[in-house]
């Protein structure tokens, strides 16, 4: 979603907020735009929908000169995609610019308010009545820029992480997020100010992520000053050590970082499991848990919260903890969790699960639980993101960046760590016995090397993903553990293909899903061999026989499924609860290979974003 750069320094600023804005495309946005400031007290302003490459485009037929600027990629919320809404805004006089990340809700009657007093909008955004409000104070009041921004923030509804410049002062820039992140990485004599860490690797690994309700002061050879936006009092700044690295941030000789991210999942899940499993496999120890053994030991249920794939995750997660801690487990949608009254006390457990840790409803859904009295724990994989620094305890996924907007090494991150977090508070409340639980550890333990061996399917996956170049629906089935996992292969085809696909619980498809078989319907079923193989194999019939195309994902070795089945795609063996992790590997390969045999932009599907940071 919108991303922000800005930079202040000794260099041109241009090249380096242009290199940011491309290692924030991943976020997804639909225009571009940047503000630069000379020395000389100019200010130049270009924008363009589209890929930053346009932006480039329309800027170097200008002036790119200035050590001071911001810049914006914008995917769209108030007002279509176009060269007008993109960010910059500037003020009515043309002082003042901004970029804005976020939504200003009570942006009607702040416009009502600034039209009265003969202001004009050129664009549709809320973000144009945030810059003509600070002009607006700042002409009436006569007052700073600074003090400016933080009235007209104090007047504001709604989330943001802003960034602010002024024609005539070439040495400052204003920074203020509520809501949504801002990172600022302090340079040598530079500083650099970004929505996420990316923009800013390899220029310095010494950052500070700005905290909610704060104003950040940065003047060139200055030190930075953070302000309370509440009582303008001076805030603590804690620096930190930034652990990203520049390959990390390369697709590293794959054609996509959607492939990248796909063939690292052996390295990521070795990540994310080191230290984890340990005692020759019998016991697991999360210091996320472990520290908080009463709140675990003492509570009632478990509710977990999220969004996209992660809620995906979720549901596999509820299953896990079902069965490992054998206590109610509840999932739901964060956003239909903050406005659905939840009923929870101090004995409730919320468990939000995050890769990006900044999706908005999911931030909202924990505030609600902690007010609650729930204790909350966070799954997450960007360290030091918005969701860490929210819960009261967590884990991170630690997969590295995921680039590619359709998650794919983030999610099976995210299943392994639930499937470790209900074996440890299975383990605490001993609700789950050694043997299955060494059992599980010891197959978790090899996972890396088990998708290692999933991986072989590629070749066959892309021959087997030309087959249907004619499909305009899929159905993706899947009971059990599995069910889940055929809603996350839905996802994956639909996110980057635009095929419409639908998963389903395979044995619920007689109850409408049916009706729509025929010859150019394909199903995918996964159907290892799990205590339900057996009533799976009816339900493939059931499509079978009405004529529709069946893909099924079986364990190696099955021998019957060859028979009613159009295509088998073997995975390993697993115990049960960890098959989704494997049967994700081929359903990615499978929504890789379709979207580019259609020529899609798999990496930035069209109106997708990374991180959700809007409601
Ligand atoms: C967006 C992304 C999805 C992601 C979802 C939740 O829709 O495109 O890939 O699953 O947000 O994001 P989160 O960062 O909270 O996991």
């Amino acid at each position: 979603m919108c991303g922000i750069v800005g930079y202040i320094g000794s260099q041109r600023a241009y090249d380096i907020l242009i290199q940011g804005l491309k290692r924030l495309e991943y976020r997804g946005y639909d225009s571009a735009g940047v503000a630069l400031v000379d020395c000389d007290g100019k200010m130049s302003v270009h924008k363009s929908h589209g890929k930053v490459a346009n932006l480039e485009n329309v800027a170097q037929a200008g002036n790119i000169n200035g050590t001071l600027g911001i810049a914006h990629t914008r995917w769209a919320t108030h007002g279509e995609p176009s060269d007008i809404n993109a960010h910059p805004h500037v003020s009515q006089s043309g002082m003042i610019a901004l970029v804005h990340n976020g939504t200003i809700e009570n942006y009607a009657v702040l416009k009502k308010v600034l039209t009265d007093h003969g202001y004009e909008f050129k664009s549709e955004t809320d973000t144009e009545v945030l810059v003509q409000l600070i002009e607006y104070i700042k002409l009436t009041s006569s007052c700073s820029l600074l003090d400016a921004v933080r009235e007209a923030l104090l007047q504001v509804e709604g989330a943001y992480a802003i960034a602010v410049v002024e024609q005539n002062d070439p040495d400052t820039m204003i920074v203020a997020r509520k809501s949504s992140p801002l990172v600022i990485g302090v340079g040598d004599g530079e500083t650099f100010i970004a929505s996420d860490a990316t923009p800013i690797v390899g220029y310095t690994d010494q950052v500070i992520y700005l905290k909610d309700n704060e104003i950040g002061v940065i003047k060139r050879n200055e030190p930075l000053q953070v302000l309370s936006l509440s009582d303008n009092k001076p805030s603590t700044i804690s620096i930190q050590k930034l652990k990203l690295s520049l390959a990390q941030l390369e697709k590293g000789g794959y054609d996509t970082f959607m492939l990248k991210e796909i063939f690292e999942q052996p390295a990521t899940l070795r990540d994310c499991l080191r230290g984890r499993i340990v005692d020759g496999c019998s016991r697991v120890t999360l210091s996320g848990v472990d520290l908080n053994k009463e709140r675990f030991m003492k509570a009632e249920r478990i509710t977990l919260v999220a969004c996209g794939t992660s809620w995906h995750a979720a549901l596999i997660g509820k299953r896990l903890i079902q069965d490992f801690c054998k206590m109610p487990v509840e999932v739901e949608y964060a956003s239909e969790f903050r406005y659905g009254n939840p009923v929870l006390n101090e004995k409730d457990i919320v468990i939000s699960i995050s890769q990006s840790g900044e999706t908005a409803d999911t931030l909202a859904a924990i505030q609600l639980a902690k007010e609650k009295g729930a204790f909350v724990y966070g799954i997450c994989n960007v360290v030091g993101a918005s969701i860490p620094r929210n819960t009261d305890s967590g884990t991170y996924i630690h997969v590295g960046p995921e680039i590619g907007v359709a998650s794919t090494k983030a999610f099976t991150g995210q299943v392994t760590v639930l499937t470790l977090l209900a074996l440890s508070v299975g383990q605490l409340r001993g609700a789950v016995d050694q043997e299955t639980l060494s059992t599980v550890l010891s197959a978790l333990s090899k996972m890396p090397e088990t998708i290692e061996e999933a991986l072989k399917v590629d070749n066959e996956i892309k021959t087997l993903s030309r087959v249907f170049a004619y499909a305009h629906n899929f159905l993706y089935l899947g009971r059990g553990y599995n069910y889940p996992t055929a809603l996350e292969g839905a996802l994956k085809l639909k996110e980057i293909s635009y095929i419409h696909a639908e998963g389903y619980p395979a044995a619920e498809m007689k109850h409408g899903p049916i009706a729509l078989i025929d010859h150019d319907m394909p199903s995918v079923v996964i159907a290892p061999n799990d205590s339900l193989y057996d009533k799976i194999i009816s339900n493939v019939q059931q499509v079978k026989s009405r004529g529709g195309a069946v893909v099924a994902i079986v364990s190696k070795g099955n021998t019957s499924m060859s028979d009613i089945a159009d295509y088998c795609i073997e995975i390993p063996n697993v115990p049960e609860c960890l098959t989704p992790i494997v049967a994700s590997i081929p359903l990615q390969l499978l929504a890789y290979y379709i979207a580019v045999n259609k020529g899609k932009d798999v990496d930035q599907p069209r109106n997708l974003a990374k991180s959700v940071t809007v409601e």
